[in-house]
Parts: structure tokens; C-alpha cells; sequence
């Protein structure tokens, strides 16, 4: 694992969307897997601006997002699906055709979630996932005790990610109980792992990943298993992995 020791969110941001951008300027048709929540946000606005600065082209680029709430639409600003088009996919020149969330509103779990299995293996595998950290340790929504053998599955959010998540809801009632979720198995399948990790309040589960046992009890802590991971964290949230 390397870890780059960022200043602050902003130079996070800028190193994590670096690397991105590297990996579209190195093969244009590249499969991208993103991630959600607060940390990414400003990735996707500094790719945004090298996209209209003309340093970036995302003509040809597929994506396949980690998860998204189960029954919330495509159109409720609570869902993933929103969250991308507004912070990235409608402003760039992405093709929405290429763009991959699972279908939140598909009530068949088994059909959800093994046509999003479908979905990644027809693209060909993922060449760079972007990765946030759960308090909890958990990427993607895989919650602790998750079988690192999983693939896409329906997820019952613990009360942890949904305290955490309530930020975004108007109070905790309305943060939805379930998600579909890309399992472990295939966010290790990734060729380039990348994971931005920001704040005192990930600390803890920066260190468990990093540098404790390698189990599904901390679901990030499988990243240790794969051969080219890049952590970028800030310095309140590496301030627990000094020896
Ligand atoms: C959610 C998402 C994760 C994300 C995590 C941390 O649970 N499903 O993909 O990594 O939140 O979010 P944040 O970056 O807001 O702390």
C-alpha cells in the first residue's frame, strides 16, 4: 500500500484527482469506478476544472458507480445517482450511456444486483476505483461481516452508517435502511485502487485498515491483499498510522 500524506482536503483532492487524471490521459476508453459521499466531492470538482480548462476528456470514458440506495429515485437529491450527475457527470462531456449506478428502484434484489454484476464484467473490469472509508471501515456500503467473497448484493445499513449518512437526510428516519452495494470481490478485481481519506473522524478507521488485522470485521482492511492500492489522506486523518 502507498500513502500519500496530503496537507489538508484541498491538496487530498488535487493528488487523488492527479492520479485520475493520469489514468485518463494514459488510456482515454478507461473504466472508472466511483465512489460517493463527502470526501470525492472535491476530486470531482478538480477534474471538473481541468476538464474545462481542456486538460481532460471524458469522451470515452466508462463508469460504474458502488452503490446506491434502495428505493430512493433517480431524481430524489438523496440519491447517488443525483449526487453524480450534479458534482460530475453534467459537467463534463461524459457520454451518460457510458455512466453505471445499480437501479435503486429495482425491488428484485437478485435481479439488481446480478445485472449489475453483468454490467461490470460486459465493461471489462475496472481499471482505477475511487474509493472513500466508512467510519465503520466500510467501501462501497460492504458493512462489517461482509464475506470478502461478495459480489453485488442488498445491504441492511447498520445504525452507524446511518448516523453517519444522516448529515445528507433531513433527520435519521429518513435515511434509507438498504443499499445495493459492489461487493469486495469485485472492487479488488480493479487493476488501481485509490482511496481518499480525509479528517480526525477517519483516523481510527484509517489505522484499522492500514495497519490492523486483515478482516471482514473492517472491510477495507482487505485492501492490503491488493498489489496496487494508493491511499491519499489528509494529515488529521493519518495521525494515528505514526509508529
Ligand atoms: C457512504 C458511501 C461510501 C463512502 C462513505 C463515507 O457510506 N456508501 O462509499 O465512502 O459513505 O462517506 P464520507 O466520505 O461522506 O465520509
Amino acid at each position: 500500500m502507498k500513502i500519500i500524506r496530503a496537507k489538508d482536503y484541498y491538496d487530498m483532492s488535487r493528488k487523488a484527482a492527479n492520479i485520475i487524471s493520469a489514468q485518463i490521459i494514459m488510456k482515454p476508453d478507461c473504466v472508472i469506478g466511483l465512489a460517493t459521499g463527502s470526501t470525492p466531492i472535491g476530486t470531482y470538482d478538480q477534474l471538473v476544472e481541468w476538464y474545462k480548462k481542456g486538460d481532460l476528456d471524458f469522451a470515452q470514458v466508462t463508469t460504474i458507480n458502488l452503490d446506491e440506495y434502495r428505493g430512493v429515485t433517480k431524481d430524489d437529491p438523496h440519491s447517488y445517482y443525483y449526487f453524480m450527475r450534479d458534482k460530475l457527470f453534467s459537467k463534463v462531456n461524459i457520454d451518460p450511456t457510458r455512466t453505471h449506478i445499480p437501479d435503486g428502484m429495482d425491488e428484485d434484489a437478485e435481479h439488481a444486483c446480478r445485472s449489475y454484476d453483468e454490467i461490470i464484467k460486459r465493461c471489462g473490469g475496472i481499471d482505477l476505483q475511487l474509493l472513500g472509508l466508512g467510519h465503520n471501515g466500510h467501501i462501497g456500503f460492504n458493512e462489517p461481516g461482509t464475506a470478502f467473497e461478495a459480489q453485488t448484493h442488498l445491504v441492511n445499513l447498520t445504525e452507524t452508517t446511518k448516523k453517519a449518512n444522516q448529515r445528507f437526510f433531513e433527520n435519521e428516519e429518513n435515511v434509507p435502511s438498504q443499499a445495493y452495494t459492489m461487493g469486495i470481490k469485485s472492487i479488488m478485481q480493479a487493476k488501481k485502487i485509490v482511496v481518499v481519506v480525509s479528517g480526525q473522524d477517519k483516523a481510527e478507521a484509517l489505522r484499522a485498515a492500514v495497519k490492523g488485522a486483515i478482516t471482514p470485521n473492517v472491510q477495507a482492511s482487505v485492501l492490503q491483499l491488493h498489489n496496487d492500492v494508493t491511499i491519499v489522506a489528509d494529515v488529521e486523518a493519518c495521525s494515528l498510522l505514526e509508529d
